[in-house]
C-alpha cells in the first residue's frame, strides 16, 4: 500500500468522498482511484460504492503494517513490522535475516509453522496470530529459563482481561484454558560465551479457530473463540500483546516472574509425570531460576530442559 492509497482510505474514512475529488486529492485519474479502490477491497477493506463516492465501511481484518502502524503504542517492539501474506515459517524467516531489534515479522499464513520438538504449529490464514519478536539486546546466559517464560506470562496478562475463562501456564511455556492449549511459544537463542546474543521469540496464539482446523489434535488444542463463544479482534489482541510484551521485557529485572507465574501454574500441587525423563512426582513449584520442581520418591528434583513434555497423571 503506498501514500496514494493512505489518502483515499484516509479521506472516505468517514464520509461520502465523490471519485472526482479523490482525483484532484491524489492527482490520479478517475478510473485509477477506481482501481485503488478495487485493491483495497482486496485487501479486506470494505467500502460501499454510491453515486455521490466511495465510503469506508470497515477496515481490513488482515493485520497489515498501516493497519498496526496506527494502532500499535510501543516504543520499540514492532517498530520494524514485516507482513506476509502467507511464508513457511516467521521464525525461519527471523533467523535468516538480520533484522534489527524489537523487530516484528508476522504471517497471516504459515505453511510450515514450527512447533516446539520439531513439533507443526497450524495456522490457518487469518484466524490465529502468527509471529516472531527479534530481541537482539544481551543478557546474561543465566537468565535464559527466565526470559523463555517471560513471553508466556506477558501474554497471559495481555489476554487475561478479555477472557471469562483463566488461563493457566504449564511450563515451560504453554498457555491453557480449560485442559487444552491455545498458545505456543518457540524460542530460539544465539549464545556466544556466556550472552545471549539474539533471541527469536516465535508466537502462535489461536484467536478465532474453530474445532475443525485441529483435525487430530482436537481433544487438545483450542482458540480463544472455541473457548469464550465469541469471535475476538485479532488486531486489538496482537497490540496489546506486543505492548505488554514490551512492558514486561523493560521490567525483567525488577518484573517477580516466578512468584506471577507460579500463581497462574497448570497443575500446581498435582501429580505429574515427565515424559523424557521417566520422572513422576508432585508439581511443587518453581525454582528462582524458573525450573519445575517436582516432589518425587527421591525429593525434589529441578528441571531446568526446556525441550520436555509434562503430563497430569
Ligand atoms: C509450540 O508450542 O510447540 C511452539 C509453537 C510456536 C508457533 C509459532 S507461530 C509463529 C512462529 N513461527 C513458527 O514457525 N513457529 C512460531
Amino acid at each position: 500500500m503506498d501514500k496514494i492509497d493512505q489518502i483515499i482510505l484516509e479521506q472516505i474514512e468517514d464520509k461520502t468522498v465523490s471519485g472526482e475529488k479523490l482525483s484532484k486529492l491524489t492527482g490520479i485519474s478517475r478510473v485509477a482511484v477506481w482501481k485503488r479502490i478495487k485493491k483495497l477491497e482486496d485487501l479486506g477493506y470494505r467500502i460501499k460504492h454510491s453515486s455521490e463516492g466511495y465510503r469506508l465501511i470497515e477496515r481490513t481484518p488482515y493485520l497489515l503494517p498501516v493497519e498496526i502502524k496506527r494502532a500499535l503504542k510501543t516504543g520499540y517492539i514492532g517498530k520494524n513490522y514485516i507482513f506476509f501474506d502467507q511464508i513457511d515459517s516467521t521464525n525461519i524467516f527471523a533467523k535468516s535475516n538480520d533484522l534489527p531489534d524489537g523487530t516484528v515479522v508476522l504471517a497471516e499464513n504459515q505453511t510450515k509453522g514450527k512447533g516446539r520438538k520439531g513439533r507443526r504449529w497450524i495456522s490457518s490464514k487469518g484466524k490465529g496470530l502468527y509471529f516472531s519478536i527479534v530481541i537482539k539486546r544481551n543478557y546474561p546466559l543465566n537468565d535464559l529459563m527466565k526470559l523463555s517464560l517471560l513471553f508466556p506470562y506477558a501474554v497471559k496478562e495481555a489476554i487475561k482481561d478479555y477472557l471469562e475463562n483463566q488461563i493457566k501456564i504449564k511450563w515451560p511455556n504453554d498457555l491453557y484454558i480449560n485442559n487444552r492449549k491455545f498458545a505456543g511459544f518457540l524460542i530460539e537463542t544465539e549464545i556466544e560465551g556466556n550472552e545471549i546474543n539474539r533471541i527469536i521469540a516465535g508466537i502462535g496464539i489461536n484467536i478465532n479457530n474453530e474445532p475443525e482446523e485441529f483435525g487430530d489434535i482436537k481433544d487438545t488444542a483450542t482458540s480463544l473463540k472455541i473457548e469464550e463463544g465469541k469471535t475476538f479482534c485479532r488486531k486489538e489482541i496482537f497490540c496489546k500483546v506486543l505492548e505488554t510484551i514490551e512492558k514486561s521485557l523493560n521490567n525483567f529485572n525488577s518484573l517477580d516472574l516466578i512468584n506471577e507465574i507460579e500463581k497462574d501454574l497448570l497443575w500446581k500441587g498435582e501429580n505429574i509425570r515427565i515424559l523424557d525423563e521417566g520422572i513422576e512426582g508432585k508439581l511443587i513449584g518453581l525454582d528462582s531460576s524458573g525450573g519445575l520442581k517436582v516432589l518425587t520418591e527421591k525429593g525434589v528434583l529441578t528441571i531446568y530442559s526446556g525441550d520436555i513434555s509434562v503430563r497430569k497423571v
